[in-house]
């Protein structure tokens, strides 16, 4: 029902400023399946079912972290028909993130620029709306740091985010790839990266014996690496037996959109130009990492084949974020039909 409104509704949406479209159509959803208005979550399986990282995946078209980062909507954003949900970024404490306007629609390139700088309501307001939400299917809790937390006590704030959220994830997501946090990119790197892995996996390996349960842990990265930034990143996830990475956050690159309305706004572009950037991430992950641990692929779908490309590069699962805003939900179902196409039969 509501990939046919979305036509309808998009124009009055674009009208607005793109953050307060944001916030009417997050709040609607939540509404609207509150009063059960929207259709169950899709935790069924099908024939495009798939277990990665351990988890039972029903297909592999997800929703991207930040479009809810608070879980404020978890049950409206189920009942669109992703097979997994990813929400955050949250950080230990809540945030107001960048003064306003932080996002901006570049329409003709089917591209957003944002620097929200993980504006959230803290990790107990995030973990009550969790609990409060009915769906069952992959949940992906993604966690970041405060922004007033120093590069030296980074690490800290990604162990408080993992002990809190742990018991309540299908998988963890560490985001190191914001380009709207000072400092959080570092983390990336040669050593801020070696001992942020180790810690995780002994925090992980602490809290999977406490809870008797392996929660994954999947790594998130930028767009803006050179091949040997990449090369040092896969070695390090393969040495750390990190579960997944996910492959990638916004790009800090404008060449693609020189010129348009907005291109010189600070903060990381997403949607159609970031699309042969990340996808090209991807592919040398693979070419790194093998099968070793999965690749969850994000980054300019959209429309069915750039979903295609993603797995086709490597990925074996992949997420959706702008190309939601353009296409509305009717892109996870065109995705599924090109995934489904593609398939031996
Ligand atoms: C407005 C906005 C906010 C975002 N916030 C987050 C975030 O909090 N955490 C995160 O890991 N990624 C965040 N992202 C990045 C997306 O999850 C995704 O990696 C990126 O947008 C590329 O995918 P896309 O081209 O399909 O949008 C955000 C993206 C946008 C557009």
């Amino acid at each position: 029902m509501l990939a046919s409104l979305y036509p309808v509704v998009r124009p009055l949406l674009f009208a607005l400023e793109a953050e307060h479209a944001h916030d009417l159509t997050l709040g609607a959803l939540a509404l609207l399946s509150r009063l059960g208005w929207l259709g169950a979550p899709l935790t069924a399986s099908s024939n495009l079912s798939r277990r990665i990282m351990g988890i039972d995946f029903p297909h592999p078209v997800g929703l991207a972290a930040g479009l809810d980062k608070d879980g404020r909507a978890i049950d409206g954003l189920a009942a669109l028909g992703f097979g997994f949900i990813e929400i955050g970024t949250v950080t230990p404490l809540a945030q107001k993130g960048n003064p306003m306007p932080r996002m901006f629609r570049l329409q003709q390139a089917h591209a957003i620029i944002n620097r929200m700088g993980f504006n959230n309501g803290g990790l107990d307001a995030f973990l009550a709306n969790v609990r409060r939400a009915r769906f069952r299917g992959v949940l992906g809790l993604n966690i970041g740091k405060n922004a007033t937390t120093p590069a030296e006590r980074a690490i800290e704030d990604y162990l408080i985010g993992l002990r809190a959220v742990y018991a309540h994830a299908s998988y963890v997501t560490v985001n190191i790839s914001s380009p709207n946090t000072h400092g959080l990119r570092a983390m990336q790197e040669g050593d801020a990266f070696v001992r942020l892995l180790a810690a995780l996996k002994e925090e992980q390996r602490r809290l999977g014996e406490a809870h008797r349960r392996y929660v994954p842990l999947a790594v998130k990265i930028a767009p803006d690496l050179d091949e040997p930034a990449v090369r040092q990143i896969a070695e390090q996830l393969r040495a750390h037996a990190i579960d997944g990475v996910i492959a990638t956050n916004t790009t800090t690159d404008r060449s693609k959109v020189l010129g348009m309305r907005y291109a010189n706004e600070n903060g990381g572009l997403s949607g159609a130009p970031l699309l042969e950037a990340s996808t090209s991430v991807i592919r040398q992950l693979k070419a790194e990492l093998g099968e070793s641990l999965p690749i969850i692929g994000v980054g300019g779908i959209t429309c069915g084949n750039d979903a295609l490309d993603k797995l086709s590069a490597g990925a074996k699962l992949v997420q959706l974020y702008s190309g939601l805003i353009y296409r509305g939900p009717a892109l996870i179902k065109e995705c599924l039909r090109a995934i489904e196409n593609a398939q031996p039969t």
